[in-house]
């Protein structure tokens, strides 16, 4: 049981893969494509953010989110992803350790 207490709180942390990909949906239409260039509502360039570290991604996302990076598109996608879906976004987008 101990063992159990101790563990959770760092799998959580860590962030699953597996959920990151699922939430991933939502976000491969603008990021999943290298060099991509969005043409709406006018033409601009979508980092890349596969292979960026796991600490990298956290904390643009909250930053998005909490309105310390202000960009609308991801301001509004950010606001919707809890601490959890940012972990796991994170795990997914980060190479494997
Ligand atoms: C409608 C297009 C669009 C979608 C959908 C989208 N993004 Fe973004 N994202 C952008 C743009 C544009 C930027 C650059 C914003 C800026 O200049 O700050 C960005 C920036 C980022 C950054 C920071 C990259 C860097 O190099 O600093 C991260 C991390 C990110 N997005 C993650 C996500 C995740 C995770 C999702 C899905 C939950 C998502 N984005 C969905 C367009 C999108």
């Amino acid at each position: 049981m101990l063992i159990i207490l101790l563990a959770a709180p760092s799998a959580f942390a860590a962030g699953d893969p597996e959920a990151g990909r699922q939430i991933n949906a939502q976000c491969q239409g603008c990021h999943g494509i290298v060099d991509f260039k969005a043409a709406f509502p006018k033409v601009y360039s979508v980092p890349k953010i596969g292979g960026q570290s796991y600490d990298y991604i956290v904390v643009a996302l909250k930053a998005y989110r909490d309105g310390d990076r202000t960009n609308e598109t991801m301001h509004a996608i950010a606001s919707n992803l809890s601490d959890q879906d940012i972990n796991d976004l994170a795990a997914y987008y980060s190479p494997a350790e």
